[in-house]
């Protein structure tokens, strides 16, 4: 299915392998030799190509900076002790981006190109991925609109491009999250399900105001009521009530369809742990927390992996949780879904794809 796409590799000259410090490494910060970049114009897509990763010069009237037609992706590649490299589940990251493509009015990509454009990209830099306990190589697709031109429409022409980038741990340490019930991430019926840059720009001034308190992130509510939990800032969020682990649903178009979540329900499901997908108030949560049936509070995500939240702050107080140490599920799946990503333990799920 592979064979027939062909891509223009340019190989860097001198690589920066060098200059990294695998044992230091900022979220974000570094970025390995190569990018992959495809561009769609006159209604089909350019050739697909590879080289070193640069600086792109851009117009001035570039129509994604002005009406922000611009989505993005996120997932990684592992190497374990032994040299395998992994990658997990990236069929789901292109179904998800095309389908923010929908939404966005903006062409989809093919997903026989994505595929074989991250793992020849990732062949390509597999020395650059951290082979440390908590390291990975993060892989940023991402697709913005290029038309040089004023006025609201959907741009004719895109730009396609996947970077990578070596990295430790998003959290270092469990986090502080406050309850946000002022502000909206997202309404029913607007782009809050797809993975599209505005998104995170809107949660940036609320969020530096719950920083400014202390608390790493937001956990958002519904933009109606602002009575019903949806997700944090940079990934989605479980509880185990009760031993059943309880997480909002996503009927509603306002919640990113969360593949680590997903993963995490189905390894559950997997363990006989009863799930519920479903709406999740305020009210039940404080309520459990205060009754003790809450024991665990953890995000879920690409970036974040599994982190546990230690403090939950609602309507000006602190509710503090279960301390990790006492958590049953969240480390024993983390652990496994670590295991599972870096090849050490059979994959009975097929998530896994070795290169
Ligand atoms: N929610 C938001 C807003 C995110 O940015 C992310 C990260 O991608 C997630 C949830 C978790 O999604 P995934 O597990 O697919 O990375
Ligand atoms: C991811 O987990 O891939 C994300 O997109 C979060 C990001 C904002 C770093």
């Amino acid at each position: 299915m592979f064979e027939d796409i062909f891509i223009d590799i340019n190989k860097v000259e001198n690589s920066r392998i060098n200059s990294l410090d695998f044992e230091n490494l900022n979220f974000g910060r570094e970025f390995s030799d190569h990018m992959f970049m495809m561009d769609y114009a006159n209604g089909k897509w350019g050739i697909p190509k590879i080289l070193p990763f640069e600086n792109i010069s851009i117009h001035p009237a570039l129509s994604a900076l002005h009406y922000g037609q611009s989505i993005f992706e996120g997932l990684k590649a592992y190497r374990n002790k032994k040299n395998d490299i992994f990658l997990f589940r990236p069929d789901k990251n292109i179904i998800r981006m095309n389908e923010s493509c929908k939404r966005m009015c903006m062409p989809t990509i093919p997903e026989n190109i994505f595929m074989k454009g991250v793992k020849t990209l990732i062949a390509l830099d597999k020395e650059w991925i951290p082979n440390t306990a908590d390291g990975s190589l993060y892989i940023r697709p991402y697709l913005f609109a290029t038309d040089e031109y004023v006025g609201i429409k959907p741009s004719d022409s895109y730009k396609f491009i996947i970077f990578t980038s070596p990295v430790g741990e998003y959290y270092t340490e469990p986090i502080k999250v406050k309850l946000e019930t002022k502000y909206t991430r997202a309404a029913k019926g607007g782009v809050g399900r797809a993975k599209t840059a505005g998104n995170y720009a809107a949660s940036l001034y609320p969020a530096k105001l719950a920083q400014e308190q202390g608390y790493q992130q937001l956990l958002w509510t519904d933009g109606v009521y602002h009575k019903y939990i949806e997700e944090s800032g940079t990934m989605n969020i479980c509880f185990v009530i009760d031993d059943v682990l309880v997480t909002p649903s996503e009927e509603s178009d306002t919640i990113l369809k969360g593949i680590t979540k997903r993963s995490v329900i189905e390894i559950a499901n997997s363990w006989e742990m009863k799930v519920e997908e479903r709406k999740v108030s305020v009210k039940e949560i404080i309520e459990s927390i205060e009754n003790g049936s809450l024991t665990e509070m953890f995000g879920v995500g690409t970036a974040a992996t599994i982190v546990e939240i230690i403090v939950l702050n609602a309507d000006g107080k602190d509710y503090e949780l279960n301390p990790p140490e006492k958590r049953k599920f969240s480390p024993k799946v983390g652990k496994y879904l670590n295991n599972l990503k870096k090849g050490r333990v059979d994959d009975p799920f097929g998530w896994v794809i070795k290169l």
